[in-house]
């Protein structure tokens, strides 16, 4: 954990319940990080040291991102590069605002290293949160590093019609980022999970592909699975999503499950209801990961998420097949320098296992 973190930013955001230290912290990184000294100074602590690799035809500076959830209204793009990441995904964004579930909804297990959250989509609503892009565009502080938008189905829309929801949003941020995820898989919006099913995969991936075509688009669509879906299931919705026209998968989102609690506080907070990340989301995604590889491997290329904390573990998700990485839960956790430390230890592991190349590891234990 670097030092500033732990002396400054740590101890103070303790004092605060879970949601209002996020809020803290996205709210100075937001101002802290709008001009280039500060952005070089963040830089000059936290960056990553570069590992280049090549998915959806573009150089990532390294494979390591900022997962989706962190940045709900994409307020701090121009933290995350500073931090280290080399790309960031921001939302998830609905078609309409959204205030989610009622307080509190978001609670942390240190001893577990893990949270819980049933936040349910709380954002200002995509036609709110485009207006914030196209005034960072022209202001001239746009990131320089691939960007993705995370949309959700709005809470107010059943599943019936969620294929114009998602696409609607699509369009509205088309010219807003590099990439979309399409999130069929938080647990915290009534019903949304059932989208991870054959037909509605389908009808969801076709509406945004042909939004994409409408507008002569290239950009890669990404679907993002629960790690609580059945092997069956998680494969033959990726095998409707690719005939439907995905580029990607992303495995995996937050679980209902619940791991044995550790004593009687650890208990308290995994009573909670909600969607679980952390250190023990981190064998069931990479197990996804795997089985995603092994069938879909050679068509598209599979994003990891989940329990990502440190070299060994996000070692693990690559060489079970991710091509790109994300994290949430280990910023809370460690702070900002896991993100270089992170990338320093993979470029060491890779050379006291002789690899040259980024792309030699992807998949390399399956
Ligand atoms: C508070 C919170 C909010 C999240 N919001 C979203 C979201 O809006 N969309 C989404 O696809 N995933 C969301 N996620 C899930 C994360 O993107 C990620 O998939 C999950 O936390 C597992 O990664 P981790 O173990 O590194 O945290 C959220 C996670 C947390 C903790």
């Amino acid at each position: 954990m670097g030092l500033p973190y732990r002396l400054l930013v740590k101890p103070s955001l303790r004092l605060f319940d879970s949601e209002n230290a996020h809020k803290l912290s996205i709210s100075f990184l937001s101002k802290f990080c709008e001009n280039r000294f500060s952005q070089k100074m963040l830089n000059s602590i936290y960056g990553a040291p570069s590992l280049p690799v090549n998915v959806f035809d573009r150089i990532f500076r390294h494979p390591l991102g900022l997962a989706a959830g962190f940045d709900k209204s994409a307020a701090a793009l121009s933290a995350w590069p500073a931090l280290g990441f080399s790309w960031l995904e921001y939302g998830g964004i609905t078609r309409y605002p959204q205030d989610g579930n009622p307080k509190p909804r978001m609670f942390r297990s240190d001893k577990d290293r893990t949270l819980i959250n049933r936040m349910g989509f709380n954002n200002p609503g995509v036609m709110s949160v485009r207006d914030s892009l196209i005034s960072r565009r022209s202001a001239g502080k746009w990131p320089d590093v691939p960007v993705g938008a995370n949309i959700g189905r709005s809470k107010s829309v059943d599943n019936q019609r969620a294929p114009s929801d998602y696409a609607d949003t699509f369009e509205l941020l088309y010219d807003h980022a590099d990439l979309f995820v399409l999130n069929v898989s938080s647990p915290n919006t009534p019903n949304l999970r059932e989208l991870q099913e054959q037909t509605h995969i389908r009808e969801v991936v076709n509406a945004c592909v042909n939004v994409r075509e409408r507008r002569n688009g290239m950009k890669p669509i990404i679907l993002k699975f629960s790690p609580d879906l059945e092997k069956d299931t998680l494969l033959s919705c990726a095998g409707s999503a690719i005939s439907a026209g995905i580029d990607g998968f992303i495995a995996t989102n937050t679980t209902i499950s619940r791991p044995v609690p550790k004593d009687t506080r650890s208990r308290k907070i995994l009573v909670e209801s909600g969607g679980l990340s952390g250190r023990p989301l981190h064998n069931k995604s990479v197990e996804m990961i795997g089985e995603l590889y092994d069938t879909v491997g050679e068509k598209v290329p599979i994003i990891g998420c989940g329990g990502i904390e440190n070299t060994e573990t996000a070692w693990s998700s690559i060489t079970n097949g991710a091509s790109l990485i994300q994290l949430y839960s280990s910023m809370v956790f460690e702070g900002p320098s896991v993100v270089s430390s992170i990338i320093k230890g993979l470029k060491k592991k890779m050379r006291e296992e002789q690899f040259d190349n980024f792309h030699e590891i992807i998949g390399y234990s399956r």
